[in-house]
């Protein structure tokens, strides 16, 4: 019923039944939160009764039994490797210590793209930017952009594909046996870093960076808030999808493309202000933000200024094909092409 695209169809019905609404996903209990305000009460209120995560099938398989730190429950284990990614891998002092890294990379594209200008062609910017974040990440995780043992690409889509898909087994329990997506065939084909791999799903994935349904939550503890009776290990969906689109936080243009609506704003996307939550927000919010914001912006600041863009085959802005796949992310269903022109003198 949810469809292929349960961020919209929650939001419909968040439109109806309202910002906080309970309901059953299979036998699971479940919240789903879709206004700043109701996600403010679970992020931050009351975020320590919501900072741990269910167990899904996919990270007890793909992560050594829910030993990645964003699925692992919350408690010690957690803390202690949370603690490791924020000091020792994702600190400001190691961003910094790649930045030569970025240009670099970051310079072969638009060198590659200066190609691509001039000889008038058509540039799969999904494509491009995607093969980037792969050289990027290889770079910091390997030492080297291509790593013979693995192509980095389909494992990230993968592990985004199953983290975020809807897997039955996690929702109708005694199901779970019957596989009857193919689930735990996929992620132990994953598990087992698989050749075949390449040709079944092998392809590009670009940086997305808007997460529809933050990672669930779980309660820890039987608790009433604000009236509402929330049992143990319900499920706390945080909509920021929808939440990005609330009328009474954006006005009623809240559903158009109106970048300057930032422009004479305070409003941070760090998790302070919780009508924007791109990086989620409390105890599980993400520890990679500084990083992630640090490549996207770079990256598309190099090529707005570097290149004027247009739509190929004299398709006009308000045809873009927009349309979208649903994950652990929002990717676009199909890969955005355009021409680039270079601007620059240099
Ligand atoms: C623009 C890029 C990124 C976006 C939009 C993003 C978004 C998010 C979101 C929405 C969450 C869930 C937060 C919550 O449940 O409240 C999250 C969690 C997480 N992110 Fe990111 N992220 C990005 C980049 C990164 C990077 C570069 C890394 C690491 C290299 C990273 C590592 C993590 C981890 C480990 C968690 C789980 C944290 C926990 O459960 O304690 N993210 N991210």
């Amino acid at each position: 019923m949810l469809g292929k695209l349960p961020h919209r169809s929650l939001h419909q019905l968040a439109k109806k039944y309202g910002p906080i609404m309970s309901m059953r996903l299979g036998s699971v209990p479940a919240i789903v939160v879709s206004s700043p305000q109701a996600a403010e009460l679970f992020l931050k209120t009351h975020d320590l009764l919501f900072a741990s995560r269910p167990m899904l099938q996919a990270s007890l398989y793909m992560s050594y039994g829910n030993k990645g730190v964003a699925f692992s429950e919350y408690g010690p284990y957690w803390r202690s490797v949370r603690k490791l990614c924020t000091l020792q891998l994702l600190s400001a002092s190691k961003i910094e210590y790649f930045a030569p890294m970025r240009r670099e990379e970051v310079g072969l594209l638009v060198d590659s793209l200066k190609k691509a200008a001039a000889a008038r062609e058509v540039v799969d910017i999904s494509l491009a930017v995607g093969d980037l974040i792969q050289n990027m990440t290889c770079r910091m995780i390997f030492g080297e952009a291509k790593n013979s043992e693995f192509d980095l690409k389909p494992l990230a889509k993968e592990v985004l594909n199953l983290a975020g898909a809807f897997n039955i087994a996690d929702y109708v329990p005694f199901l779970g046996a019957f596989d009857l997506q193919n689930f735990r065939g996929m992620i132990l084909n994953f598990t087992y870093l698989h050749t075949g791999i390449d040709k079944t799903y092998g392809y590009k994935r670009k940086l997305e960076v808007i997460s529809p349904l933050l990672l669930p939550r779980n309660c820890m503890e039987e608790t009433i808030i604000d009236g509402y009776h929330i049992p143990k290990n319900t499920r706390i969906i945080v909509n920021a999808w929808a939440i990005g689109r609330d009328p009474n936080a954006w006005s009623d243009n809240a559903e158009e493309f109106l970048p300057e609506r930032f422009a004479d704003t305070s409003i941070d996307l760090r998790g302070h202000d919780f009508q924007l939550l791109p990086f989620g927000s409390g105890r599980r919010g993400c520890p990679g933000m500084q990083l992630g914001l640090t490549i996207t912006r770079f990256v598309l600041a190099q090529l707005v200024h570097c290149f004027n863009w247009e739509l190929p085959d004299g398709v006009l802005p308000n045809e873009l094909d927009m349309s979208e796949i649903f994950g652990l992310s929002v990717p676009r269903a199909n890969h955005l092409v355009a021409v680039p022109k270079y601007r620059l003198r240099v």
